[in-house]
């Protein structure tokens, strides 16, 4: 396209990693796939499992900040802290199945307990927000399955392109 580097935030959600008790590998890894990809990653955050915080902060990013996709990681399982999900179904003015359908697909073909994370995909504004599981190889083989197919999506979301040419 015309040179632009899609914006990008990644926020990671764990009481563990917020309390300092545990590295965030995830995070990082993350930022490492997308800065590959040719994105601009423009803010990192830690955050604990809290419904409230987590959708403040997905609000800022998108209302404020203006960034073009946050990633989120962690937080999209079972357990009864889990609420990413919930949080980002809160802030969302529309559903995108697809994205979180593409990325259980491919990740039940490396493991049943795809099954177990609850992500989902949605869009805020001009903004997609995407939840990926917590662990880095989780993410990796998630994000591996939908960032060749991201760019077209933000550009026909940002009206940089109108064009479905395939
Ligand atoms: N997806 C892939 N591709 N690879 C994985 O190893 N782990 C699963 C699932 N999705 C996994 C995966 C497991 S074990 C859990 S519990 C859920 O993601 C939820 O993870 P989270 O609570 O860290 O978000």
């Amino acid at each position: 396209m015309d040179g632009y580097r899609w914006k990008a935030a990644v926020v990671t959600l764990s009481d563990k990693g917020y309390a300092g008790e545990r590295e965030d590998k995830s995070g990082p890894r993350i930022c490492e796939m997308l800065e590959e990809a040719g994105y601009e990653v423009t803010r990192t955050l830690i955050l604990p499992d809290e419904y409230k915080e987590i959708k403040e902060c997905l609000c800022t990013l998108c209302d404020r900040d203006r960034v073009d996709i946050v990633f989120t990681t962690g937080g999209t399982g079972l357990s009864p802290r889990d609420c990413t999900p919930e949080a980002t179904l809160a802030v969302a003015e529309k559903n995108v199945p697809g994205i979180a359908e593409a990325m259980r697909l491919a990740s039940l073909k490396v493991t049943p307990r795809a099954m177990l994370s609850r992500g989902v995909s949605v869009i805020r504004g001009q903004t997609l927000i995407i939840n990926l599981p917590g662990s880095p190889k989780a993410v990796k083989e998630n994000l591996e399955a939908v960032l060749p197919s991201l760019e077209h999506g933000l550009a026909i979301l940002t009206g940089r392109t109108g064009e479905c040419a395939g």
